[in-house]
């Protein structure tokens, strides 16, 4: 099976899709938070969204994926599960955004289920790949921002938020491990499109590398389509 990975045109796309993913607790939601108000001063329209969920059926989904009481539950399961709660979100949230222009800012996306659920996990990667394949469809995401971060330094920043862990990030720290070395491992295979960023800095230095590259981006794509009108007058 072959992977699409063209970023050109998709379904009228516009906008740009930026992830952010990476460890537990290694500050996705924090990052995001500051990017997404950097852009709208800059008179962006900017959509944060999160996976498994950003629809009403996948945060239904998201209930089943992280309730902690059904350590029962099946990888294959799990695998279909975040597959069906992104098809929906990529159909009822992702593509409406980027035909219009905005930017949409994701807290995970396919990189977490190739971590989790391939690397940590040990699930065969022909298979987390065709689960992706259904639901995106050959869509990729313009920039994925890689939080690394030590899983134990992960953990004691949950901890310290003072919410109980939910079902994956109660899973052993060999099995964090995995997954921290998978996102460094498609780090490695794709540099144009993934980005590692050190986040055992301060929060403000980890915001000003991402934000630097986010306006990379978006002034690459800007410029693009600068020239695609002028050749187009
Ligand atoms: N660079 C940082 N240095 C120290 N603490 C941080 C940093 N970034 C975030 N934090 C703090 O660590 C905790 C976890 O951050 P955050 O919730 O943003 O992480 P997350 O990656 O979204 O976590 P989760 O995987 O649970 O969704 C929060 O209390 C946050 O304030
Ligand atoms: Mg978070």
């Amino acid at each position: 099976m072959t992977l699409q990975t063209d970023t050109l045109p998709f379904h009228g796309r516009r906008g740009y899709m930026i992830v952010c993913d990476g460890s537990n607790g290694a500050g996705k939601t924090t990052l995001i938070e500051r990017v997404r108000s950097h852009l709208v001063a800059l008179g962006r329209e900017v959509v944060v969204t999160r996976e498994p969920g950003g629809t009403p059926i996948g945060e239904k989904i998201r209930e089943i994926l992280l309730c902690p009481d059904t350590p029962e539950m099946c990888d294959i399961t799990e695998l279909m599960l975040f597959g069906a709660a992104r098809a929906q979100h990529l159909h009822e949230k992702i593509l409406p955004a980027l035909s219009a222009g905005k930017v949409v800012l994701c807290d995970r996306f396919d990189s977490a289920t190739i971590s989790f659920q391939q690397y940590a996990r040990g699930l065969d990667a022909e298979l987390v790949a065709r689960i992706n394949t259904l639901a995106l469809d050959g869509f990729r995401p313009d920039l994925y921002l890689i939080l690394d971060l030590d899983p134990v330094r992960g953990l004691q920043r949950v901890r310290a938020r003072g919410q109980a862990l939910d079902r994956l990030e109660a899973e052993k720290l060999a099995f964090l491990q995995r997954a921290r070395e998978g996102y460094l491992t498609q780090a490695q295979e794709d540099p144009g499109r993934f980005k590692v960023l050190d986040a055992g800095r301060p929060a403000d230095e980890v915001a000003a590398e991402a934000i630097a590259l986010v306006e990379r981006l978006l002034g690459q794509g800007d410029q693009h389509i600068g020239t695609v009108r002028q050749e187009a007058q």
